[in-house]
């Protein structure tokens, strides 16, 4: 393994063990969860806009499951803080790859994007961005649902 292999997976980890924008935001603007029907994996994630109504200004997940979901979601709360949710419905799942730095197999990889998936879902639900078409298959396929 590389030595940049290394590191990125040492970063991996560390976002599995001390997770940002770990918990519940309660209250809330927009919520969703979904799951990995192959593993049973969760990711719950709750988001507050700024009094703009559209910057998110704090995020929160819950979930359970391997350590590259987590730390991938971990990852995607600090990608995302200070966003526009319009820009954040159009953020391509490579963005978050190149975070994660690794290859992924496929399985891998439905793992390090459920996390981006609820949060596109959370906030088509809450301010009607929209979910491109790749997306609503994953909704399907991850189930991604709210409440
Ligand atoms: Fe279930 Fe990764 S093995 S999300």
């Amino acid at each position: 393994m590389s030595e940049l292999d290394q590191l990125y997976r040492e970063v991996i980890l560390d976002h599995y063990r001390n997770p940002r924008g770990h918990g519940a935001l309660e209250p809330h603007d927009a919520h969703a969860e979904g799951q990995n029907p192959l593993c049973g994996d969760e990711v719950s994630i709750f988001v507050r806009f700024a009094d703009d109504g559209e910057t998110i200004d704090e995020i929160g997940f819950e979930g359970r499951g391997c350590a590259i979901s987590q730390a991938a979601t971990s990852m995607l709360t600090e990608l995302v803080k200070g966003r526009k949710a319009e820009e954040v419905a159009v953020l391509p799942k490579d963005e978050l790859l190149e975070e994660i730095g690794i290859p992924l197999t496929p399985i891998r990889l439905k793992c390090a994007i459920l996390g981006l998936g609820v949060l596109k879902v959370a906030l088509h639900r809450a301010k009607g961005t929209p979910l491109p078409e790749e997306w609503r298959t994953l909704e399907n396929e991850l189930r991604l649902a709210d409440d």
